[in-house]
């Protein structure tokens, strides 16, 4: 019999516990934070406030529906990092008080691998090496998984992530947060050639997506000069055209690195994976390319404690522990 592993969630503001059990998820609670809402983005200070709400109801409704007795664990995981330090605190000393209470060991969970390895919760999984492009609110990432906990950054943005690029050109012309989804809903109903923006042209397989941000900025501004009345009279239209320059210049640095790599199993992780122009340009370019296309569900797509599991699983096997004195990474390189 395999391990028996909780594992905790809560880099930015999902608090999330998940079972494991010999490799296989047995839930994913997820506790979401809607305090966040009106101000147009996660605030740290909040964030950590409701972790700390909810982190005692979310492990408890995990370890119940999966009929686990704290007794049966055998370790307890939790996401180390990258993240928001307050919010990553909150499950670090959570899980802490845990293993001690226990007596079980401490697995410490990177949290951009956790969402290269939520393709291993279900099938179809890939097989070594491939290469996952992470797009989320937080990270826009190509890595080169070679194994299970074997993986390398080839290409990510030097400066705002595309998930942030969407939901700041949200804000700007005046949607909630976050603004992703909207975008995706509203882009359905427009036309994508009736506008045009710049292409910022970053060197090998980096991405920037601050410089589109301000030229989509200084573009409704312009335009709002002569008519204050453009966004809501071509809301569908800039949706639809902003998210298909995103996508492109996504999907550019994609091809570049299965060119570069000579892999063609190409997997998406992220909140962003979830937009549906990125889904059908990318399954037309594998097709077109020959790839093989891994997405995994929407669930464990955001953030998760399903795919924290899935990390510590493989990190459990390997026998890779952490004392009680670990401690929460803010930025947290690959292992
Ligand atoms: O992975 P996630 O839940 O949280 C982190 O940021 O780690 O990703 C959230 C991001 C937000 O920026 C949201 O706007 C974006 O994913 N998103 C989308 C869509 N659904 C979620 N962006 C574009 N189209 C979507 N359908
Ligand atoms: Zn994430």
């Amino acid at each position: 019999m395999g391990p028996i592993i909780l594992a905790i969630e809560s880099s930015c503001d999902e608090t999330s516990a998940s079972v494991i059990r010999n490799g296989k998820v047995l839930n994913n609670i997820i506790a979401t934070q809607a305090v966040h809402r009106k101000y147009g983005g996660v605030v740290p200070e909040l964030a950590s406030r409701a972790h700390q709400q909810n982190i005692v109801a979310t492990v408890q409704t995990a370890l119940e529906s999966s009929g686990t007795a704290k007794t049966e664990l055998d370790a307890v995981a939790f996401t180390r990092g990258p993240g928001l330090m307050g919010s990553l605190m909150v499950g670090i000393s959570y899980a802490k008080g845990l293993a001690l209470g226990l007596d079980i060991p401490l697995i410490a969970v990177n949290h951009m691998q956790a969402h290269v390895l939520a393709h291993f919760i279900d099938e179809p999984k890939p097989n070594f090496p491939f290469l996952c492009m992470t797009v989320s609110g937080g990270h826009t990432q190509i890595v080169l998984v070679r194994d299970h906990l074997d993986m390398e950054v080839i290409g990510q943005t030097q400066d705002d992530a595309v998930g942030e690029a969407f939901d700041k050109a949200a804000k700007i012309m005046g949607l909630p947060y976050p603004g992703g989804p909207l975008i995706d809903k509203y882009a359905k109903e427009g036309n994508s050639e009736v506008f045009k923006f710049p292409m910022t042209n970053m060197p090998g397989l980096d991405f920037s997506f601050s410089g589109i941000k301000t030229a989509f900025l200084y573009f409704l501004r312009d335009e709002q000069k002569t008519n204050p009345a453009f966004v809501t009279e071509n809301r569908n239209d800039i949706c639809a055209s902003l998210q298909k320059h995103l996508v492109q210049m996504l999907l550019k640095k994609l091809r570049e690195a299965s060119v570069q790599t000579g892999i063609k199993a190409i997997a998406i992780a992220g909140g962003v994976s979830a937009n549906s122009r990125l889904r059908s340009e990318l399954h037309a370019m594998g097709q077109s390319l020959g790839w093989t296309i891994f997405i995994p569900a929407f669930e464990y797509c955001t953030d998760n404690a399903a795919m924290v599991a899935m990390a510590a699983h493989f990190k459990y096997l390997r026998g890779e522990f952490s004392g009680l004195d670990v401690t929460p990474l803010a930025r947290m390189p690959f292992e």
